[in-house]
């Protein structure tokens, strides 16, 4: 007889987050399917519905119409058929003659075989009329093997329109064993022509050995390669996670299909940020969506029967060959209250006086007559569950939280003036420093209510706007 699984439930709601999108219990990792379709925002994710572990993959899925609302959906794509039938892995979507085409990673293991690493990858597409419900492809697959020279690594199609034609391109290991990106285009979405590769790792150590979750556009004057590469060795304060998330920058040639690139940088400097996706939105605006957490991660919301979620959307632009995150304006919609607002003088520690666990901080610090400057995030009994600081002497940020391997550094433009944007959730932080220029992503976990300390070394004048968040944006 057949088990009938059932999805795991949750049992402790101590960390589950107001604001951001999570599934209604079991695994999530990476955002996939990022579109805009018949006045909705949909985003799925990696789900595995019955644990908190990752599993056979599905598809999850929420809507929004105004991307910080969410109404959680149906799942998408249930692995098992013959061409899902160990997972259906990271893909993207697009919309074309009023359908929505989800293009995703079939993921295969070889029967009888436990090792993990021994699989194999095809590229497949799902067809919806209504954005609710999807019907897997009756020729699947669209692109059924990784050309000759590349490794079993094959994975994670983002599909665009661009110049009359669709075009696709997929995460790879070639034989070499060196991470690249590889090229398709269509005229129809099902017949694909490969085109060859893009870009490729040029360096085992320092730019990896599989770039997993590409996406590939053109933002301001330059084209930009957004992935999630493995395997990049940590260079003083910088790779110091699992895996990271970063992009090149550089100009890309379609009808010869080159890539003349500059060298890969990180895009968030914290612990929790990966296996980015972004569209290009109705009104101009490149949005991009992230899973908040990294491999490797202890996950603590495991026991309580869920893991993982996505960060806040974020709006990407760029300058001077540098990609600036903000969180998108729609989060004013999300404000309940002022909390707190005003101006003073501080110096050394000077904790606020308001009590809540979701909540958006606007602060500026006036740094002339000090050196060192930030917050922390301190429980009931004073113990700091995160810091930030800035220093002049070096320009470095830093951002700590408690445990090994807790640090991670940025180095900013020199300023007397450090601009935060922050947003707090129950167990998530994420920080945007200085309109964008730095941010930092964490998930922390403390089941008190965090008092919110602003700190310096010298005396600076703060002035802060502090908001209420809708803590149930997302309705499960
Ligand atoms: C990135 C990733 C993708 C893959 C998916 C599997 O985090 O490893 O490359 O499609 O997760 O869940």
């Amino acid at each position: 007889m057949q088990t009938i699984l059932k999805p795991i439930e949750i049992t402790n709601e101590r960390y589950r987050l107001g604001y951001h999108v999570a599934a209604k219990s079991g695994w999530i990792n990476d955002p996939n399917g990022f579109c805009y379709f018949k006045g909705y925002y949909h985003i799925f994710y990696q789900h595995y519905p019955f644990a908190a572990e990752w599993g056979p993959m599905h598809w999850g899925h929420a809507r929004s119409k105004d991307l910080v609302h969410w109404e959680t959906l149906p799942i998408a794509l249930t692995p098992g058929d013959k061409e899902d039938e160990s997972g259906c892995f990271s893909g993207s979507a697009v919309v074309h003659d009023g359908k929505m085409y989800l293009i995703y990673t079939g993921h295969h293991y070889y029967p009888g075989d436990d090792n993990p690493d021994h699989f194999w990858q095809n590229q497949n597409l799902a067809i919806s009329e209504d954005g609710i419900h999807f019907k897997k492809y009756e020729n699947n697959p669209i692109i059924s093997q990784a050309p000759e020279d590349n490794t079993q690594h094959f994975r994670d199609p983002k599909v665009w329109y661009e110049n009359g034609n669709w075009h696709l391109i997929l995460g790879s290991q070639s034989n070499d064993g060196l991470g690249r990106v590889l090229r398709y285009d269509s005229d129809n979405l099902i017949d694909w022509n490969y085109l060859g590769p893009v870009a490729k790792s040029n360096n085992l150590k320092k730019e990896g050995y599989m770039w997993e979750c590409p996406d590939f556009f053109s933002l301001g004057d330059k084209q930009v390669l957004l992935m999630s590469p493995q395997g990049i060795d940590a260079e003083g304060i910088h790779y110091n996670n699992e895996n990271e998330t970063g992009y090149m920058t550089g100009d890309f040639s379609y009808t010869d299909n080159k890539f003349e690139r500059n060298n890969f940088q990180e895009l968030d400097s914290g612990h929790d940020f990966y296996a980015t996706q972004t569209i290009l939105a109705p009104d101009g605006r490149r949005l991009l969506f992230g899973w908040m957490d990294m491999w490797g991660s202890e996950f603590p919301e495991k026991q309580d029967g869920w893991s993982g979620a996505l960060i806040f959307p974020r709006e990407l632009t760029l300058k001077n060959d540098k990609l600036y995150m903000k969180p998108v304006d729609e989060l004013k919609l999300l404000r309940t209250s002022e909390l707190l607002n005003g101006e003073s003088n501080i110096n050394g520690s000077y904790p606020f006086d308001f009590s809540s666990k979701q909540y958006e901080a606007e602060i500026t610090l006036n740094m002339d007559n000090a050196t060192e400057a930030g917050f922390s995030l301190t429980d009931s009994n004073d113990q700091e569950m995160l810091r930030l600081q800035y220093s002049k002497n070096n320009n470095h940020v830093s951002v700590m939280r408690p445990g090994k391997d807790g640090v991670r550094e940025v180095v900013i433009s020199a300023t007397d003036t450090l601009k935060l944007h922050i947003l707090v959730d129950t167990s998530s932080v994420e920080i945007f420093i200085n309109d964008g220029e730095a941010t930092f992503t964490e998930r922390i976990y403390s089941e008190d209510t965090l008092r919110f300390n602003l700190l310096s070394n010298g005396e600076v004048s703060a002035s802060y706007d502090i908001y209420q968040l809708d803590t149930n944006a997302i309705e499960y």
